[in-house]
């Protein structure tokens, strides 16, 4: 494993020691131009900036760079098929309305990605509480849980 360097989508980048003080977040947004990963609040508490991390959901405004190179990272940017199709998980809140004006979204589908590799048949209780964490100004979470719960039937049926 090379500590200089970071794997994100599949590509790997050759970190210059000037960013190894960033956040993940800050290097994403403005080394990478990944800027579908959003800064809502900068202190770790609305959920809009959740990548994956070698598979687990970390939200990056308060994940070091340093702490993570060697790792891969999935964005929003990388979660499309390679056929470029939509997730089904990104599907799913498409079709369910869960996204109004969409700056959680990318956050919420990352989550929710981690929330339906740990537990691939929740429960709306269980879909409640895994993405308690995830703030959303506008749809009032009930399509959110709906796309969730549409996305693990779809999921659960392509395995
Ligand atoms: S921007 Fe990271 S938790 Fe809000
Ligand atoms: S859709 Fe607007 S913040 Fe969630």
């Amino acid at each position: 494993m090379d500590k200089r360097k970071l794997t994100v989508n599949g590509r790997t980048y050759e970190v210059a020691q000037a960013d190894i003080d960033l956040s993940l977040l800050d290097y994403l947004r403005e080394r990478l131009d990944l800027t579908g990963t959003k800064n809502g609040c900068g202190t770790g508490v609305c959920g809009a900036c959740t990548v994956l991390v070698d598979g687990k959901a970390k939200r990056s405004c308060i994940t070091k760079l340093s702490s993570v190179l060697g790792q891969e990272v999935l964005t929003i940017e990388g979660v499309a098929g390679e056929d470029g199709g939509l997730h089904p998980v990104q599907r799913a809140f498409v079709d369910a309305g869960a996204i109004q004006c969409g700056f959680c979204t990318p956050g919420m589908v990352l989550g929710a990605i981690s929330l339906l590799q740990k537990n691939p048949k929740p429960s709306r209780e269980e879909i409640r509480k895994g993405m308690n964490a995830h703030l959303c100004r506008c749809t009032g979470y009930q399509q959110i849980v709906d796309a969730i719960e549409i996305a693990a039937v779809e999921l659960n049926r392509e395995k």
